[in-house]
């Protein structure tokens, strides 16, 4: 039985559609119910919904085997899992951004407001800027319009949220997408499902010979 963790939402979703395409799928997903866990013994997988910042946990702790997780949250949260596809789908990249025309000059402490603490702060590092952390958990673009911060760190998909708001993208950090993760133990004792699973996966994304 492999244990797959999914991010709640549209993500999740598609990626649930192409598991359920390549053989792994589960009627009970589809039913009307508050059931949080779906099992089907019969393709030999179990889901749950996750919050998208916790399937990274459930998976590096073993309660899922599998997971699907966006390169943003791996690259905040670090967690000691295997990453082992790019999906391809739930692209978008992480950028510095802030009011139109009003780029902050270098000399002062840049204050960021973000959702990404660890990723700004390397990024900002490695420019050797001194920076303050405001650390927000959403709807990221109010605060350099109402002078909370100077700059955001922030995800940016169709970039209609900053142009809406008269905001716009001074630097890109870094190209973000959907990862499938494993667990490290499932990956060596669950080898033939995990194994297999990917390998589907690679054929649906790229064609056999992947
Ligand atoms: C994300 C992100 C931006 C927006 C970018 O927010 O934080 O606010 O999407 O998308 P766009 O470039 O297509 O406009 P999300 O919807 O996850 O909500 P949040 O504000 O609660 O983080």
């Amino acid at each position: 039985m492999l244990n797959i963790a999914l991010p709640k939402g549209r993500l999740g979703e598609n990626v649930y559609s192409i598991f359920n395409a390549l053989g792994y799928g589960c009627s009970e997903i589809d039913e009307d119910n508050r059931k949080l866990i779906f099992t089907n013994n019969e393709n030999g997988v179990r889901y749950f919904w996750a919050k998208p910042a916790d399937v990274p946990i459930y998976v590096e702790r073993g309660a899922a085997d599998i997971g699907v997780s966006g390169k943003d949250l791996l690259l905040e949260c670090n967690p000691d899992v295997y990453e082992i596809f790019d999906l391809s789908i739930g692209k978008c990249r992480l950028c510095v951004a802030g009011v139109k025309g009003a780029r902050p000059d270098g000399d002062t402490t840049l204050r960021v407001a973000t959702k990404y603490p660890n990723i700004a702060r390397r990024y900002f590092r490695k420019k050797n800027r001194d920076i303050e952390i405001i650390k927000l958990n959403g709807s990221i673009e109010i605060a350099p319009l109402l002078g909370l911060s100077d700059v955001i760190v922030d995800i940016v998909e169709t970039g209609a949220t900053l142009r809406e708001n008269n905001l716009e993208p001074y630097e890109d950090i870094v190209d973000i997408s959907a990862r499938l993760i494993a667990n490290k133990s499932s990956s060596k004792f669950k080898h033939d499902e995990v194994g297999q699973l990917l390998s589907r996966m690679r054929d649906h994304f790229c064609g056999k010979g992947c």
